[in-house]
Parts: C-alpha cells; structure tokens; sequence
C-alpha cells in the first residue's frame, strides 16, 4: 500500500536522530547514533563533522533497511545543533573540527566584535548580543590562533548545513540558524555587508541564503548508495534546533507560546513583527515559518537543576525507583505534591550553570532562600520545580513587555512528563499548558518543514495544523496563582540584591 512519510534529521549534540512520520505526525520509525564531543582543553567544545556524516549514514540505512521508502517518502527536513563552525577548504575537505554552540574560547573576539561592529549596532543588526559560543567570534578566533587553516578557508556551514553538503553535493543555509551566527540581519534576512565588512570576513564563504521549507538540492547519488535513500529525493532548507522544535511544538501563530524542559529550558514564541530587545535580554530570530520572526528566553539549568537535586540528594528515592520498576523523578514529584504551593515560602533561584535569560550572567549561582527548621527534601524538590518556573516566567514577561500577546503554552522535553511541574508552570504563567504527543520536537518540526517545502501542505501552518498533535491541557487554578504572583514578585527581586556576591566569590580563590 502506498504511504505518505517525510523524514526529518537532527544533528543533535549527543547524537542525530533520524524520524520518519507519515503525513499525520504519526511515527512510523525512527533510529539514533551517537557521536563524542571533544574537549580538548577546557572551555573548549568541539566535535569531528566525519562524525556526523557516518551517524547519518548508519541511522539511515537501519531505517531505509526496514521500510520501504522508494516511492513512499517524499522529501528531507534538515535540523541540528546551531551556532557550530565548519570550516572547509577549496576541495570541500574539512579543515580543523567544528567548534560548537557551548564553546567557550572566544571572550576576547567578541570584545573585540563590539568593538569593531558597535555593542548597539551588533545588536540591532543581528537582534542578539554576541555570544561566545555564535560563529562570528570563532572565525576571528581562528584567524588568530590557526593562520595556517584560516588562510584556506573556501566555505564555512552550520553543522545540518554540513550534512545537506554530504547529502546534495549543495552549499546552502537558511534564515533560522543563520541568525544565531552573529552575521545575519534578521530584519532583511540576509547576511550582513555591514558587519561583513567591518570583520572582513567574505560573503563568498558564507552559503546561500533560502526560506526553511524551501527545497535546496536532492540526495546523490553517491548519498543514496551510502544511506539507503532514493536518489534524488529533495532535501529542504530546514531550520535551527529551537525553530524546528518551535514548528514541531506548533509554535507558528501570534498567541501560542512554548515551553521545553530539558538540561535547559527554552520559552520561544511566535512573532509576525521583527521585536528586538534593545538591552539584549532576550534572542530574537528569523522562524521557519517565511517572512516571520521568533523571540527566544533560554534559561540554563531547567531539568539540569532538578537532576543535580536528583543525583546529589535523592540517592534513597533512586534505590526506591529502582525497586518499583519506576523513574526516580516520579518518586521525587510525587513527594513534592504533597507540599503547599510556594514550598512554605522556600525559594530557588536557578543559576546553577550561570544564566543566559534574562540576566546574561555566567557568574550568576543557584541560590536556596527561606529556609527554617520546616523545611524538609520534599520542600526542596518542590522549590527546585517552582524556582526554575518562575525563571521561565522571567523570559515571558520580556516577551509581554515586547507587546506580544500569549494564550496558550504548548510544553514538551523531559521536565513535561510530569503532571506536577505541568500544573505548577501553568499557574506560575497563569495561562492554558497544553502538553504535545511526540517528544522529538525537534526532528519532527524538520519532517514538517519537509512536508511544507514539497508542497504536500500549502504552508508551514498548515503542515502544524495536521501533523502536531497535543495531548492533555492543564489550566490555571486562581487561588494557586495568586499565590505564586506574591511569590514571583520576591524571586525577581532576590536576583539583583545577590548579584554583587556571585562576583564577589568569583574573586575568592577557594
Ligand atoms: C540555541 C542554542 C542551543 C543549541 C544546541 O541558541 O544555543 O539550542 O542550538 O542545541
């Protein structure tokens, strides 16, 4: 029987997944491969793209060996990891390996960015302050620190923009990881010859610019020898990890926000208008969704603070999950159900790896407020769920004071599993939560862009409208609410009044 399936790639930072669906989200089968990250001296992050590539080709070939894509699979979507550098020479050979997103070497070339560029212009152009770990402050890190394979430089791609290379023999890019490189003007959506010229940095190395659903090339054949694929089936742009998570979380209208709750935590909404943050608190960016914009709050440690709760204290629930045949988390949020909203007025600021949204602080530190002789490890799980809510919440209210309108917060990532946390998000942002059916966000929103870019739906929207589905809606209780409001407004004001001792102890040699 003929089927409709699209197929969506991740290039992830542990691994690449591989998702086929069918033309109503549904998963028909799907396959990961992992891959190392290098960290060749500290603060530093990196990872061989020949990596990459033969993680694709092993997780296409197991699914291209149990399913009959020929005939059945219509197009490509691309996804992964943004903000990653891929150098290439002349003959397309990779020069050095790429440097990732959490890298962190490159302090003095964004110095040295705002110097050049203007801190405000920089920020007006691209809708971001520079970061370390974006791609502009990497090459000028190069061409200091490794001439030799600067001076060969013929292209340089983000990582999914690497694997379409290996696909399709195509050199392309696309608006949503381009604007996380500190090169793209958001608002035109094109590289910028400003800043190009300022960090003489060539616009021949940089990849043509498309739309997301946009169709850039077809796999070879040589590719389809490799993977398994048809040849000559159609790879389409794709888009940024977030953007694609952003589609595959239905995220592609005014009012429909999302919130996803892995290591970090991710707020990221729709917008039909460029709105930039003028103190640069929060990431504006282009979406996959043609000629609109995306806003972007991420916090650092969301999941990331409960599991270092979890692996740190929680060592008798753990042996208890392991007894029950059940998750450790379970255990843990089953006990903190039972404690009153606000955890008796215990408070966790979030900042266990420093903090990106909204304070830009990587010297920020978790803080535990309130304690008394009540509290017990139930209260402290409870805290650690509400402090990071209300971290999430800070990226919101940027958002809201931006003027942009929210009624709904779709949730996904491993954090969304727990009714509890579900519960304590939607009275902390006083909104409907709706939790979404496939956790793989992130591919599933390449596979939709896929599906849009052959037109088998006339949109983006479209394609969301009929391939995300949403499962159960948790809705904001007023009694609950109106305590976390008093309580939110404690937690905004705890922040500046320790931010002078986070630097003070940095000082410390301790
Ligand atoms: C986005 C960001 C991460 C990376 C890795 O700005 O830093 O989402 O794309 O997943």
């Amino acid at each position: 029987m003929k089927k409709t399936l699209f197929l969506g790639i991740d290039v992830g930072t542990t691994g690449l997944k591989a998702l086929l669906v069918d033309e109503t989200g549904k998963v028909i089968d799907q396959a990961t491969e992992e891959y190392p990250l290098l960290a060749p001296r500290p603060l530093w992050l990196e990872q061989n793209p020949a990596d990459w590539w033969s993680a694709a080709v092993k997780a296409l070939r197991l699914i291209s060996g149990r399913q009959k894509l020929r005939g059945n699979l219509l197009s490509i979507g691309l996804t992964g990891q943004m903000h990653g550098s891929v150098f290439l020479d002349r003959e397309g050979k990779v020069l050095r390996p790429a440097i990732l997103w959490c890298d962190q070497r490159t302090g003095a070339e964004v110095k040295e960015i705002e110097r050049l560029v203007g801190k405000k212009r920089i920020n007006q152009i691209t809708g971001n302050p520079v970061f370390t770990g974006f791609t502009a402050p990497k090459i000028l890190w190069l061409r200091k620190n490794e001439p030799g394979a600067y001076r060969k430089i013929a292209k340089i791609l983000l990582p999914k923009d690497y694997l379409r290379y290996k696909l399709t023999g195509e050199f392309a890019s696309e608006v949503t990881d381009n604007s996380g490189t500190s090169l793209f003007d958001v608002e035109i959506r094109k590289w910028s010859p400003e800043i190009l010229q300022k960090l003489q940095i060539k616009q021949d190395w940089l990849a043509p610019v498309f739309e997301s659903p946009d169709i850039t090339g077809k796999v070879t054949v040589e590719a389809a020898g490799l993977t398994g694929l048809p040849e000559g089936l159609p790879v389409a742009a794709g888009a940024g990890d977030q953007a694609a998570s952003g589609c595959g979380n239905g995220v592609v209208s005014q009012g429909i926000i999302s919130a996803t709750l892995g290591t970090s935590g991710v707020v990221f909404a729709f917008s039909d208008k460029v709105l930039k943050d003028s103190a640069g608190r929060i990431h504006t960016m282009c979406h996959a969704v043609p000629g609109t914009w995306h806003l972007m709050a991420v916090s650092l440690s969301s999941g990331g603070s409960l599991r270092w709760f979890r692996d740190n204290f929680c060592r008798e629930e753990i042996s208890e999950a392991k007894i029950k045949h059940k998750d450790p988390y379970e255990i843990m949020t089953a006990a903190a159900a039972k404690i009153s909203v606000g955890s008796e007025g215990l408070l966790f600021l979030p900042y266990l790896t420093g903090e990106r949204t909204p304070h830009a602080n990587p010297l920020a530190r978790a803080v535990f407020f309130g304690a008394t002789g009540r509290h017990t490890k139930p209260h402290f799980i409870r805290a650690v769920l509400e402090g990071v809510t209300f971290g999430l919440r800070d990226g919101m209210e940027i958002m809201k004071e931006l003027g942009l309108p929210i009624r709904q917060v779709r949730v996904s990532g491993g954090g969304a599993r727990s009714d509890l946390w579900c519960q304590i998000m939607a009275d902390i942002f006083r909104k409907e939560l709706v939790r979404t059916e496939n956790p793989d966000t992130t591919a599933l929103g390449s596979a939709i862009l896929a599906a849009a870019g052959v037109n088998y739906f006339k949109s983006v929207p479209e394609a969301c409208r009929r391939m995300v589905r949403t499962k159960e809606v948790f809705r904001p209780n007023k009694k609950e609410s109106k305590i976390y409001n008093q309580v939110y407004e404690i937690f905004q004001k705890l922040y500046p009044a320790a931010a002078p001792f986070f630097d003070a102890t940095a000082k410390i040699k301790l």
